[in-house]
């Protein structure tokens, strides 16, 4: 009998279910393709442990009870078209584990209509691509708190790990697990987002060829913006094209695809009321690359500045900083999120669990996330990054350089608005005075909307003159 089973062999099940046999757990697979289930064996490791068949009966009958079933398929119609396979084969009591990235009320209709038949459901986020499913992900579990007692060995064992620590944790009732793992996309179509601007930002206002990008990005990934994204960008930039003479990345075409997972954290924020400007743009910038036909036409009616380089170590210097503070309030957008969403959804977060989960395995790994894990484990009910005490000083050092290459970009006529942004949002909020006495003023004017005042108490409307 075995200990854990997985439904789909695609890249990601493959790999997840040949991490969980590594470290000494035995699992059973399942896949209607018998090509992928034939050939679950071919990338080696610790193949006693695990064997795969493309027939339910024969994958339900060989797990231990309760049995502890995750799903690595496409979110959608297909989770539910395997959770109705599954049911008539198994028992009260088991586990199903969704291991994609489903919608959270999803998640939350499937885990009430599972919990009637006495199973047990979870969402639970897994990042880290291929590599990190078979080498260590962080994993983002959300559902019955008794039941996560059954899978967490298995989790903790194949999860990433920091300082020796599993990049794993019970997060909250019901769809917290893929709520946390939809912001942790969210955050990370952001910091995406600002990487490429910087990248943007280093070749057309200082001229750096790949090479120097390359140095720049490793260099900054040994300091205070160590972080999986920085590292991989370094890498990107040393890519031989193998078709053309040249970097691959000078030959891939500027449209950004995306899932959706960014978009449902914009469409949530705004639905919560909670600002994440960073990350909306981040999804507008993929929409805008996909309009390339009308950039092209557009690009030919109007002129652009020509660009005043600036001195290349400067520029460098402006841009890690930047970048540095841009990340910063990413972060402080998608955990001020989460706190507010936890309060809403009932799902209890506790967001220095998230920060130190997030330390390794996942995309959005950074040794900021370290920082962040203190703040948060020092203030538990911070409202926001920006109030921490501990970011006062990094944000103090690193905001003029922001507000110097955002205004470079504008004069130059290179889009920056993840980082406009960022630094517009930092000047909203940390504003103790901001405008919108007006918008009061109008909203009462022509609707008798009604106001408050700064000196006193109370409602108040006026019959405005004109
Ligand atoms: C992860 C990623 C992953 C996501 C991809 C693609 O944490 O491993 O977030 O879950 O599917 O990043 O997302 P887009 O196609 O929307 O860019």
């Amino acid at each position: 009998m075995y200990d854990f089973g997985l439904v789909g062999l695609g890249v990601m099940g493959r790999n997840f279910i040949l991490n969980v046999a590594d470290n000494g757990f035995s699992a059973f697979g399942y896949d209607l393709d018998a090509e992928k289930v034939n050939s679950l064996k071919n990338e080696g490791g610790n193949l006693e442990q695990v064997d795969a068949s493309t027939n339910i009966k024969t994958f339900v009958k060989n797990l231990k009870q309760p049995r502890k079933i995750m799903l690595l398929v496409p979110a959608g119609k297909v989770v539910d078209a395997v959770i109705e396979s599954l049911l008539p084969h198994i028992d009260k009591g088991d586990i199903i584990i969704d291991g994609g990235n489903s919608f959270f009320t999803d998640t939350d209709r499937r885990e009430a209509t599972l919990q009637n038949r006495g199973i047990n459901f979870f969402g639970a986020g897994v990042s880290g691509g291929a590599k990190g499913a078979r080498k260590g992900p962080s994993i983002m579990p959300g559902g019955s708190k008794s039941a996560y007692e059954h899978i967490k060995p298995i989790f903790e064992a194949v999860s990433a790990k920091y300082n020796g620590e599993p990049c794993v944790a019970y997060l909250g009732p019901k769809s917290a697990g893929n709520y946390v793992k939809m912001v942790h996309n969210g955050i990370e179509y952001g910091l995406m987002q600002l990487t490429s601007e910087i990248y943007d930002v280093l070749r057309k206002g200082g001229d750096h060829d790949n090479d120097e990008l390359h140095d720049i990005f490793a260099s900054w990934n040994a300091g205070r913006l160590q972080s999986f994204l920085v590292e991989i960008t370094s890498e990107i930039f040393k890519q031989e094209d193998t078709l053309v003479k040249g970097r691959l990345v000078d030959q891939i075409l500027d449209k950004a695809k995306q899932k959706g997972t960014g978009k449902w954290t914009s469409q949530n924020a705004m639905d919560l009321g909670i600002p994440v400007p960073s990350i909306d743009v981040a999804v507008s910038m993929r929409e805008i690359s996909a309009l390339k036909d009308e950039r092209i036409k557009a690009d030919a009616l109007y002129d652009r500045p020509t660009v005043q380089h600036m001195e290349k170590a400067q520029l460098t210097d402006l841009s890690e900083k930047a970048l540095y503070f841009s990340f910063i309030v990413t972060y402080a957008q998608g955990l001020h999120q989460l706190a507010d969403a936890s309060k809403e959804y009932g799902y209890q977060l506790d967001i220095s669990v998230i920060a130190k989960i997030w330390r390794a395995g996942c995309i959005i790994r950074a040794g900021l996330l370290a920082d962040i894990t203190e703040a948060f484990k020092a203030e538990p009910a911070l409202p926001n990054l920006l109030l921490s005490a501990t970011f006062v000083d990094k944000i103090k050092d690193t905001v003029d350089a922001a507000r110097k290459l955002v205004a470079f970009g504008a004069t130059n006529g290179i889009p920056l608005p993840g980082l406009s942004n960022s630094l517009t949002y930092f000047d909203a909020y940390t504003s103790s005075k901001l405008p919108l006495n007006l918008i009061q003023a109008q909203r009462d004017y022509f609707g008798s909307h009604t106001y408050e005042r700064l000196d006193r108490e109370g409602i108040f409307h006026t019959e405005w003159e004109a």
